[in-house]
């Protein structure tokens, strides 16, 4: 299929371009599009969907699965053998590559970076605990995500290659890219659902900083959706985010051969949301993560979803949206991590007390 600047493309269209690249299939699809008629009344805006990504089947679900059915068939048409990965101590992403390596018989080196000594035993929860029972390579190394623990990435993935191994290594010039067309794949599918229950979305909200946003994104301009994106950011990079992932977007249009001339001014990112940093728990966070569960007994996660949800729950607060309008939240999981945090989740969440008799 040459490259195509003709759009905008159909669902279709759009899962023909993607059906381009080789693809590891890890996940359960379409994941569901739930109306949240609680929510929406208690915030008395938007009606608002919650896609749910958190249910795409590997190791508790999540965005990653997505990401791996590219990053993985990629790594096995290269003939890899091991895959050297690494983030912080917590991190979905390791955990969900890890679950997606045992699927597909690879080695992973995780090489998790807690960004200084060790104070105390490192706690074997959460997603951790999860690395370790799907049979990672763990090392929790002394480097704080970024450029510091890239260097060691970078540096452990030329030792095992000195060792003879073949490595797939975090390259984000190549990994982000591809991992973004996965959530083409995901737009594709809201956008179908939502028009099967008879409605369109005014706005799609996501937990993004790089690749899945680029790939909504990348949908968005493909599709011709006449719909807001908004990325809430649970990080501040220290690089101008909003041109990386018009850089992403762009790079993963031209994968699937289609040119679209993407960039910064096409991103709608926010910072507003991370609270006392990357991390770290927000009050705004822990309210909306109570609040989504209480009335929709819908769990979200500390870093990630709940504080994406916070964004939204701002924006519909300053009366961005009409009661009319459908609001599409993307819920990319992360829900391990609950358990991670859970001494300060306790700390701040309010329990319900039955009254005095
Ligand atoms: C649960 C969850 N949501 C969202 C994200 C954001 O992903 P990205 O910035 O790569 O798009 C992550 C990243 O690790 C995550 O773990």
């Amino acid at each position: 299929m040459p490259a195509t600047n003709t759009t905008p493309l159909s669902t279709q269209q759009l899962r023909a371009h993607v059906d381009r690249l080789p693809r590891y299939l890890l996940g359960h699809y379409p994941t569901p599009l739930e109306f949240c008629p609680k929510l929406s009344a208690a915030l008395a805006g938007p009606r608002i969907y919650i896609k749910r990504d958190d249910c795409t089947g590997l190791a508790f679900g999540g965005n990653k699965t997505r990401h791996n059915e590219f990053l993985i068939a990629d790594a096995l048409r290269l003939g890899a053998d091991l895959l050297v990965w690494g983030a912080g101590v917590q991190s979905n992403n390791c955990r969900q590559t890890a679950a997606a390596c045992a699927r597909a018989g690879l080695d992973i080196h995780l090489v998790l970076g807690r960004g200084g000594p060790a104070a105390e035993p490192d706690q074997i929860q959460g997603n951790l605990l999860l690395d370790y029972l799907v049979g990672a390579y763990v090392d929790i190394v002394e480097e704080a995500i970024g450029i510091e623990l890239d260097g060691r990435i970078a540096r452990e993935t030329e030792a095992h290659r000195a060792r003879g191994r073949k490595v797939y290594g975090w390259d984000k010039h190549v990994c982000k890219p591809l991992a973004a067309v996965s959530y083409a794949l995901c737009v594709a599918e809201i956008m179908e659902q939502s028009g099967a229950l008879g409605f369109t979305p005014h706005a799609l909200y996501v937990s993004s900083a790089g690749s899945t946003g680029a790939g909504v994104v990348l949908a968005q301009k493909a599709l011709g959706l006449d719909c807001r994106v908004k990325c809430v950011a649970p990080i501040q990079w220290p690089w101008d985010t909003q041109a990386d992932m018009g850089e992403i977007a762009d790079k993963a249009g031209r994968l699937i051969g289609l040119e679209l001339g993407l960039g910064k001014s096409d991103v709608e990112v926010s910072f507003d949301s991370i609270g006392p940093g990357y991390g770290k728990l927000s009050d705004a966070g822990i309210e909306a993560i109570e609040l989504t569960a209480r009335t929709e007994g819908i769990l979200l996660d500390p870093m990630y979803s709940g504080k994406a949800m916070a964004g939204l729950i701002t924006d519909i607060r300053a009366g961005k949206f009409q009661p009319t309008d459908s609001v599409v939240f993307i819920h990319t999981g992360g829900t391990p991590a609950l358990f991670a945090y859970s001494d300060k989740i306790a700390a701040k969440m309010h329990p319900r007390r039955l009254p005095a008799v």
